[in-house]
This record gives structure tokens, sequence and C-alpha cells, in this order.
């Protein structure tokens, strides 16, 4: 009988001295494990005479109970007094600049044409906008392109149903009408560019229903070609990060531009891939020209009082031209393998100053 106390006192004390949950562990073993203390004296109950075991079988398995809930006592104890110390050793340091691999990415479309508007913004110009669904008269009449006139063939135009007034809206077939909405709410000296979407109903390995271009508009009492020259190439030159690039205009036409021109800058294409400021090839990148009267008219701006120069160029080959992007139709899959590898660290905003492309 004083056995079993003496027993009983051991462990309890044991137990509350027990310092972590190892060592309790080794305790809960060595009394009610298999062949623990207390298990071995459970064992003798089956030898004991009837008598006897009506004694003690009530006293041993009292002791079984209270070990097993005095280890439940201690092991929610030590359970606790952990958690306490993590969590007065373990600090999180919300001031610490945030982890260095953030997810997303800017796709290579709107890096070119922040880029861009980085370039054109340190020269001057403001960004001016419009509106992706267009009516007919600034998309096309407008810019001296009338009903009937055979570059509104050239265009593929997604129409919209007619209206009420039985004018029919069109997604616009580029971005040349912010031109238009510039000059009529704004009186020279205009300086603008318009970067953004663009729709025709074309699609092949290069060309997209959707595209991205970015118009430029100077106007001005005295702006001639000469001006519109140095400005696209002092642009590419910075874009393709050059030190200088050659670059000549073929005679074109465009309806809203006169004289209107294509500008080619020097490039070379002899090492399987295209490098710029050098080389004795040359590469279309721009449509170009000085607005034609009629469209200067057309915005209620004086053709004898002013002129200036208009500039359209595709962002999306810019993108391919600059960053070797190969194929264009990836540029609108949204597959966020090809967005991991083209794309740009989110943080990183495009300056002369900073750095366009780092
Ligand atoms: N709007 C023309 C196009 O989409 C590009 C263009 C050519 C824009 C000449 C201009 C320009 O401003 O002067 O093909």
């Amino acid at each position: 009988m004083s056995d079993l106390n003496n027993l009983e006192t051991q462990l309890l004390n044991d137990i509350t001295a027990a310092s972590d949950e190892a060592a309790l562990e080794s305790l809960r073993v060595g009394a009610l494990g298999k062949k623990g203390s207390v298990s071995e004296l459970l064992k003798t109950l089956g030898k004991m005479s009837p008598d006897e075991r009506k004694e003690q079988g009530p006293l041993i398995n009292g002791l079984r109970d209270k070990i097993a809930s005095a280890i439940a006592t201690r092991k929610a104890e030590l359970d606790s007094a952990a958690l306490d110390a993590r969590l007065s050793a373990e600090r999180v340091d919300i001031s610490l600049p945030p982890p260095h691999h953030p997810r997303g990415s800017i796709h290579p479309v709107s890096q070119v044409q922040a880029e861009i508007t980085a370039i054109l913004g340190a020269l001057g110009f403001a960004v001016a906008d419009g509106p992706d669904v267009e009516s007919d008269d600034y998309n096309f009449n407008r810019l001296n392109i009338p009903p009937e006139h055979p570059a509104r063939q050239m265009h593929d135009t997604f129409y919209m149903k007619p209206q009420d007034d039985g004018s029919r809206p069109l997604l616009r077939t580029h971005t040349s009408p912010v031109q238009v909405r510039t000059m009529l709410k704004q009186k020279p000296p205009i300086r603008i560019i318009a970067p953004g979407r663009a729709y025709r109903c074309d699609s092949d390995a290069t060309h997209t229903p959707m595209f991205h271009q970015v118009e430029g508009l100077v106007i001005d009492t005295e702006t001639h070609l000469g001006h519109l020259k140095w400005t696209l190439e002092e642009l590419c030159r910075t874009f393709f990060e050059v030190p200088k690039v050659a670059m000549r205009l073929r005679p074109s036409y465009f309806p809203f531009t006169e004289p209107s021109v294509e500008v080619d800058i020097q490039c070379d294409r002899s090492g399987g891939k295209i490098c710029f400021g050098e080389g004795n090839d040359w590469m279309e990148i721009a449509g170009a020209g000085m607005v034609h009267p009629r469209v200067l008219e057309m915005c209620e701006i004086d053709p004898q009082a002013y002129q200036g120069y208009a500039f359209g160029m595709g962002l999306d080959r810019l993108a391919m031209l600059k960053y070797g992007i190969p194929d264009l139709r990836p540029f609108f899959d949204s597959d966020l393998r090809w967005l991991k590898h083209y794309g740009f660290a989110a943080l990183d905003i495009p300056s002369q100053e900073g750095g366009l492309s780092r």
C-alpha cells in the first residue's frame, strides 16, 4: 500500500518537474508504456485472489488515471509556455521593404509604351487620349477619308450596330482620331502623343485584330518636316539605346498628310538577328507627314496660320524589335510563362535618367 503511495508521489513530483516535452514523454513511457511501472502493477491484478483484486484494483486503476491526467495537465502547461516563448521571441518587422520576388510583371507593350512616353515626354509632348469606340466622322471623315474613299477598304473596320440617328460607331482603326479630338478642343501650339489600342478585322502571323499604336501631332506656325525627322531620330536613338541611328524618309501616301512619308531606320540583319544603329539595311518604323490643310480646316484650325506634322507607329512591332520577341500572337494569349519570360519588373518605371529598360 505504501509502495503505491510512494510510487504515486515520486511520479507526480517527476511530472511536475519535467521541463520539456521529451522529458515528459519519457516519464509517460516509464509509467504507462507497455513495460511501465504502473502497467506492470496493472498486470499483477490478474494473479491476485478475488478479494485482493477487489481492494487493489481501484487503487491501481486510480493511480493510472491520476498519472495520465497529471501528464496531460503538464503537457498543456508546457505547450502554452512554448507558445508564449515563441510569441515573445519571434517578431515581424513590418517596416522592412517587400520581399524581392514580385509575382506580377509588366507586359512588353506596356513597357514600350511607357518608354516612348518617357522619351517624348522629356521632349515636351503631352499625352492625349481618346475612346476605342469612335465615330466614323473622327476615324475617317475629318482625317480626309470621306465615304467611298479607297483608303477605307484598307482599314478592315469593325462596325457596331447603326444608332437611331443612322450613324454607325466603329472600333477605331488607328490612333489618328485622337489628332482630331485634340485639335477640336485645343488651339495651337499643340504637341501631343496618343498611345493606345486600335482594331482591324485582320488576323495572321503578323496581324492581330487588336493592336497598339502611338500617334504624334505637333501644330505650330513654323513646324516642318525637319523637326519631324529630328524628333523621330532622337526617339529611335534613345528607344533602341544606341549612340546614333541613320534615318530616311521615303515618299508615301496617307489621306491625312501632304506630303506623306514612310520612315525607315538603319539596321543590320546580317548576324541572324536585327541590330539598330549600324548596318546597310533599312527597317520601316512609322508613317508620317505634314498634316493636310483640309484636315486642319475640318478640325477648326486655320491652315493659313498654322501647320504641323503627325506620325503613327506600331507599338507591338517596336516591342518585338527591341526585345527580340519572334511571334506576335502570344502577346495576347495571357500565358503566364510567356509573361514571366518577356515581362518587366513591376516597380521599374522607365525614365531617361533612371534607365529605360534595365
Ligand atoms: N494612321 C496610320 C495607320 O494606321 C498611321 C499614320 C500615318 C499616322 C501617317 C499618322 C501619319 O499620323 O501622319 O496606318
